[in-house]
């Protein structure tokens, strides 16, 4: 069966319920999650998982963005998986991805969108083979956990992502400066996830300032 790896961005596991939709997400559309593990990415997996990006003027950032707090990493099966979990997703860029892809609906700003999924069947077996040979993820077969972190997570006080998208909106438009933007985006984060580390948080606030004023 076509296989292909996932990985829930630092944007969705602060922001858990984002996380947890995605999964639901898939496992509607009738995906099989086969493997499923948190990991805290290093430097050298983030290099070696983006290679492809490196000399792009968003590789740093990108590098900095996978490591802000654990990724939630999934080995995900299923007919025409790649390129159908790609479509759920929706396009890169947030302004640019419909309303009803995951994207759309909980993506943040520009490349702070939700989660990764490998382009090609090819791309899929060499992410795979990092990610299932040099992390935990292919310690064994735990799909079932994809279904309890769903249950767990799935309630939120409230889903601030409007409002969120409002302020990278004003910062990038240079309405509003980079310190009462993070500000403004680490209160409504936490609002959303009362319990949440808040040092997680701090630095997603920051990868989101960042992002805004790459361009
Ligand atoms: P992904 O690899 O995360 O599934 O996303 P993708 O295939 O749709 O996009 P890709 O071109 O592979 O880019 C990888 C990630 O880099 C960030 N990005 N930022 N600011 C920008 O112009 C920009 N372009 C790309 C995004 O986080 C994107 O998902
Ligand atoms: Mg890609």
């Amino acid at each position: 069966m076509e296989r292909t790896l996932v990985l829930l961005k630092p944007d969705a596991t602060v922001r858990r319920f984002v996380g947890a939709n995605t999964i639901k997400a898939l496992l509607d559309e009738g995906y099989e999650i086969h493997k499923f593990a948190e990991i805290q990415v290093n430097r050298k997996l983030a290099e070696q998982h983006y290679e492809e990006h490196v000399g792009k003027p968003f590789f740093n950032w990108l590098v900095f963005f996978i490591m802000v707090a654990p990724v939630v990493a999934m080995e995900v099966k299923g007919e025409n998986v790649v390129q159908g979990v790609r479509k759920l997703l929706g396009a890169t860029l947030v302004q640019n991805a419909e309303p009803n892809t995951i994207r759309g609906k909980y993506g943040i700003w520009g490349g702070v969108n939700v989660a990764h999924a490998s382009d090609s069947i090819q791309t899929a077996e060499r992410e795979l083979s990092i990610w299932l040979t040099k992390t935990e993820l292919g310690e064994k077969e735990n799909g079932k956990q994809a279904e309890k972190y769903v249950e767990k997570w799935i309630q939120s006080p409230r889903d601030n992502t409007q409002k969120l998208r409002k302020i990278c909106e004003n910062l990038s438009e240079g309405k509003i400066e980079a310190e009462s933007a993070q500000e403004e985006i680490e209160m409504l984060i936490l609002e959303e996830n009362p319990h949440t580390n808040s040092q997680y948080v701090t630095k997603l606030a920051k990868a989101i300032v960042q992002n805004c004023l790459i361009d």
